[in-house]
């Protein structure tokens, strides 16, 4: 929108959620509150100023593409906005106002407030909510039935104006001069001392300027996050809406309570997901997938038609078509499965790729290793590949065959074909085709098992 700048209040320490760390870096549905906020805004214009303080450093940190202003001492919504004075000199357009602390926001309902306010033509508009308990929030005061006269804090409220169903949201846009104008006039004799950005409407009221009151129909989308329970509630909601939009998209979600989706994952149609699963990042999943429960995936890419089985860790790998994996299966940053391999149950695999039709059904080890196609890994084999000092990788060349409970001590190689017995230690190559057993002879003694027998008892 032309001649529009943003403004986000993120400077308060947000002393309800009783934490080290500033309110607005608190998570809710995958990013922080701030970012969730800035996602709203930035299809609505690129000018945004930020207003930072508490834990400045780490809210600076944590955005990009947008200017910050320091509000040293936090001494109110107001002087947070006076403290963007010196940035917005000589800028005589509209400024958007809203709080670091509203994540579930939408841009529609941000873009359809900023027609309001320019249809009308009104020096500053409010947008409010009626909401069933407006307990904490600031209290829209009302005269003739019509004209808003003020904005009343809760703590500063009194009995009659407790009443008042209709509140503040804290996003407001105001005519840019007119608002540092005005802030000017404000004091802090109030229950706070805290100089209030709510008192501009106040004083621009008592001056008979134009305001615009515009009440939101989604009052669910402007909740203020104050609290940790309002976090989990903000979760579950955003965790639903999610959910809804998978749906919708032709994902079968079982016990959408239950699951956890960020954002940003993208799942293809009639992929199903049991209960109690968690996905998480930039994962992007397949079509015809099943994800079972009790599995965790983070920023994982996972072809079509895979199975994930219960209880798998994911994070940071890459899975292709046709895969199957676990039972509680663990893949570690840097997994590499091709089409149709299978991992099965307590297998770890970590920085290491899998050719297709590879097969690590039960028990295995696999790190620092290429592993080829058609290559059977038998129960319990480990890829040795630290010396408590040095990682070294493993190569096991295509359609070879590890043994059960081998171990092959890297840096290794198995070549092409080549067949390692079961039980194995191995600590040197295998060549292709080649036949290699690293292990102890077996001895049997007759008739000595009765005679050990007795002596142990
Ligand atoms: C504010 C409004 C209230 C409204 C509610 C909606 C005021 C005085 N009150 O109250 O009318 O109903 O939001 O959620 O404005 N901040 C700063 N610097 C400060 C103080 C706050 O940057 O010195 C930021 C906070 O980081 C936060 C936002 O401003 O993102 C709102 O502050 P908060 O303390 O949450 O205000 P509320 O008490 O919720
Ligand atoms: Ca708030």
């Amino acid at each position: 929108m032309n001649d529009l700048r943003i403004l986000i209040l993120a400077a308060g320490k947000g002393t309800r959620m009783k934490s080290r760390k500033a309110k607005v870096l608190h998570s809710v549905g995958g990013a922080t509150l701030v970012d969730h906020v800035l996602r709203a805004v930035q299809p609505i214009s690129r000018e945004i100023l930020v207003v930072v303080g508490h834990q400045a450093d780490e809210v600076k940190a944590s955005m990009t593409g947008v200017q910050f202003v320091d509000q040293k001492e936090q001494l109110g919504t107001g002087h947070a906005v006076m403290c963007a004075r010196e940035a917005l000199s000589g800028f005589k357009g509209d400024l958007l106002v809203l709080p670091g602390d509203v994540p579930l926001i939408r841009t529609e309902t941000i873009q359809e407030f900023v027609r309001f306010h320019r249809a009308g033509a009104f020096q500053a508009s409010v947008l409010t909510a009626d909401i069933a308990n407006p307990r904490g929030y600031g209290r829209i005061v009302r005269r003739n039935n019509n004209e808003i006269a003020k904005i009343v804090e809760h703590r500063d409220a009194s009995a009659e104006e407790l009443k008042i169903a209709e509140i503040n949201t804290s996003i407001y846009v105001f005519n840019t001069p007119l608002l540092f104008e005005t802030l000017t006039r404000i004091r802090n004799d109030n229950a706070q001392s805290e100089y209030y950005l709510t008192d501009v409407i106040g004083i621009l009221s008592a001056d008979r300027r134009k305001i615009g009151v515009w009440k939101s129909p989604q009052a669910d989308e402007i909740l203020g996050i104050n609290t940790r329970q309002e976090i989990a509630y903000t979760d579950s909601a955003m965790r639903r809406r999610k959910c809804d939009a998978l749906m919708s998209e032709g994902v079968t979600i079982m016990d959408p309570g239950s699951t956890f989706i960020d954002a940003d994952v993208v799942i293809g149609p009639d992929s199903v997901v049991f209960p109690s699963v968690q996905i998480y990042g930039a994962s992007v999943i397949g079509e015809e997938v099943t994800i079972r429960s009790f599995s965790r995936i983070s920023n994982a890419q996972i072809g079509s038609r895979t199975n994930v089985l219960e209880g798998c860790v994911v994070e940071d790998s890459k899975i292709g078509d046709d895969v199957t994996i676990g039972p509680y299966a663990r893949l570690r940053p840097g997994a590499i499965l091709a089409d149709n391999v299978k991992v099965g149950n307590f297998v770890e695999i970590k920085n290491s790729s899998l050719g297709a039709g590879s097969k690590a059904m039960h028990l295995a080890y696999i790190g620092d290793t290429t592993i080829g196609s058609n290559v059977n890994i038998g129960a319990g084999v480990i890829t040795v590949n630290y010396d408590g000092n040095r990682k070294f990788a493993t190569i096991i060349e295509d359609d070879a065959f590890v043994g059960s409970d081998s171990q092959l001590i890297a840096p290794i190689r198995v070549g092409k074909g080549g067949f390692v017995a079961a039980g194995s230690t191995i600590t040197e190559d295998v060549p292709a085709d080649a036949l290699a057993i690293g292990r102890g002879r077996q001895v049997n003694k007759e008739s000595r098992a009765p005679h050990r027998k007795k002596k142990s008892v």
